[in-house]
């Protein structure tokens, strides 16, 4: 049987000037809720105005919520760093992990900080050279 692909795509982006925790709670809120609907699957890192996102499922799902994304006027500057076929998801128990270096959004996180680290270092280890990876681990170097 020909197992259905997972497709993968992760970016940057840089939040508006006037972002607020509102526009963060909102977001995870349309997150979880569109997101289950869809299967889609993924984790948003906020850090010093900076997302990264990945998200994962079904092609066509994936590349329709991206285009969302990419006109929504809370964040700009977006650059997609990878897109791929893939196996297995990464992050299939949550329809939008959210981590945040701010202190003041941290009720919002799904992770702790220690889980996180481990999850993301545990995910390295079994998919070597992925670049998404890669950069989830560069934003937990630099403010680990
Ligand atoms: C950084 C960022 C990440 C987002 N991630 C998602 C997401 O994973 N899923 C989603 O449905 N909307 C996401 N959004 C919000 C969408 O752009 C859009 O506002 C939302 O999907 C509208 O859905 P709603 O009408 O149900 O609120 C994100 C927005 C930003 C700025």
């Amino acid at each position: 049987m020909n197992e259905k692909k997972i497709y993968h795509l992760s970016y940057v982006s840089t939040g508006c000037d006037s972002l607020k925790y509102e526009d963060i709670k909102s977001i995870l809120e349309s997150s979880n809720k569109n997101n289950a609907e869809i299967e889609i699957t993924g984790i948003l890192v906020y850090c010093n105005k900076h997302f990264f996102q990945i998200i994962e499922g079904d092609k066509a799902d994936v590349l329709e919520l991206f285009e969302k994304i990419a006109i929504d006027r809370r964040h700009d500057n977006l650059i997609k760093i990878q897109e791929a076929e893939r196996d297995v998801r990464q992050f299939n128990n949550w329809s939008m992990a959210f981590k945040s270096y701010n202190k003041e959004l941290s009720s919002l996180d799904n992770f702790n900080l220690e889980q996180f680290y481990s999850y993301i270092n545990e995910q390295i280890k079994k998919s070597e050279n992925d670049v998404s990876l890669k950069v989830l681990a560069d934003f937990f170097d630099l403010n680990g």
